[in-house]
């Protein structure tokens, strides 16, 4: 269960203290530069980790433990709308008891546990941020799913696994936070065997997106900053970059474009909400939970610095839910690959 934010907050304060990381944080994010080399731009690597060594304790508090979108329809839960895109995955990429399977980018280990549960598989969490995995290890302990969930502290850009080591590979919404998408999806087909499957849901630009438009422009870069992504691709980036490291594209296409009645992904971004999860999400959730934050800060009940991350996070909040609503970002353009034989 989700504690009070004030509680949940000690835990941040235990990390590293807030307010010099938001500091660092700021000052990496303006620092770090696509295309550059990894090690002239190491970087990337510290303002991500430091991103969510600020921002874990927020997504839990406001969103659950799987930190992404999904699409939703009429009548079902944001909880049953999130297991069912994990759902989908799992489904898609055939996974199955026996096989063994990574997923990139873990988080505190939602997706994989369910993703665990529902296929019998079982999942390798990679993950670079140390303070998420602690969480992810203590969550599947109360779970009872160690026999079917393991974690490594890792770059997934250098996984420590063997070559054609994976049955299947998936990342659900982390793929971003790779400094391009050729070292990433290079890494990939390194671990996986032939003949394997790779699947992910990747934060990306639209058509409808326009590098003229100063409003489009904006938004891109708060979703970047809020979010802790260096630069936001198009598919076509993403699609050119499968096939040139070697992949043999199955299948992608944007899950956000309905093809029957839905509710978007971020209207829990928006909504009053009808759940306290979804109210604390949610506009009016983010304005209660901003102001009982700045007084608990004042009363130095939680970090100082604790007002600035949640003021971040709200910034990308309120940038993805005008790129969605505007049709010109989507959370989920979902990518269904295989390595050849
Ligand atoms: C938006 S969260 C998604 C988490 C998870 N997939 C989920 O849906 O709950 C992105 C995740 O990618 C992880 N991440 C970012 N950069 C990484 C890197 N270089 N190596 C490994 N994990 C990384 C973050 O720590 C975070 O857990």
């Amino acid at each position: 269960m989700r504690g009070k934010l004030s509680d949940v907050l000690k835990d941040a304060e235990k990390s590293s203290g807030v307010e010099p990381s938001v500091c660092k944080y700021e000052e990496h994010f303006k620092n770090a530069k696509r295309g550059a080399t990894e090690n002239e731009n190491s970087d990337y690597k510290t303002f991500n980790d430091l991103y969510y060594d600020l921002v874990t304790d927020f997504y839990e508090y406001g969103w659950g433990r799987s930190f992404h979108f999904a699409p939703r329809v009429p009548g079902e839960s944001f909880k049953a709308s999130l297991a069912r895109h994990e759902h989908y995955m799992a489904h898609a990429l055939g996974l199955r008891p026996g096989m063994v399977v990574a997923d990139l980018g873990c988080g505190v280990g939602g997706p994989l546990r369910e993703i665990a549960r529902f296929s019998g598989a079982k999942i390798v969490g990679v993950n670079s941020n140390a303070y998420q995995l602690e969480h992810a290890r203590r969550y599947t302990e109360e779970a009872e799913l160690t026999h079917l969930a393991e974690y490594r502290h890792c770059d997934f850009l250098h996984v420590d696994a063997p070559d054609d080591s994976f049955d299947a590979v998936y990342a659900i919404e982390a793929l971003c936070h790779a400094p391009d998408k050729l070292s990433i999806f290079g890494e990939v087909l390194r671990l996986l065997k032939p003949g394997a499957h790779f699947g992910s849901y990747e934060f990306s630009l639209t058509d409808r997106f326009s590098a003229q438009d100063p409003i489009h422009l904006k938004l891109k870069a708060d979703i970047e900053l809020g979010g802790g992504i260096l630069e936001l691709d198009d598919r076509q980036t993403i699609d050119s970059a499968l096939r040139t490291v070697g992949f043999e594209v199955l299948r992608t296409q944007d899950l956000a474009v309905p093809t029957g009645p839905s509710i978007p992904w971020y209207q829990p971004l928006v909504g009053s909400g009808i759940s306290l999860a979804s109210f604390r999400s949610s506009r009016n959730g983010r304005l209660v939970t901003t102001n009982t934050l700045k007084v608990l800060e004042k009363l130095r009940i939680v970090p100082q610095g604790s007002v600035r991350v949640l003021n971040k996070l709200n910034l990308c909040a309120v940038a993805l839910a005008e790129a969605g609503r505007l049709g010109i970002f989507t959370p989920m353009y979902f990518i269904h690959a295989r390595k050849p034989k």
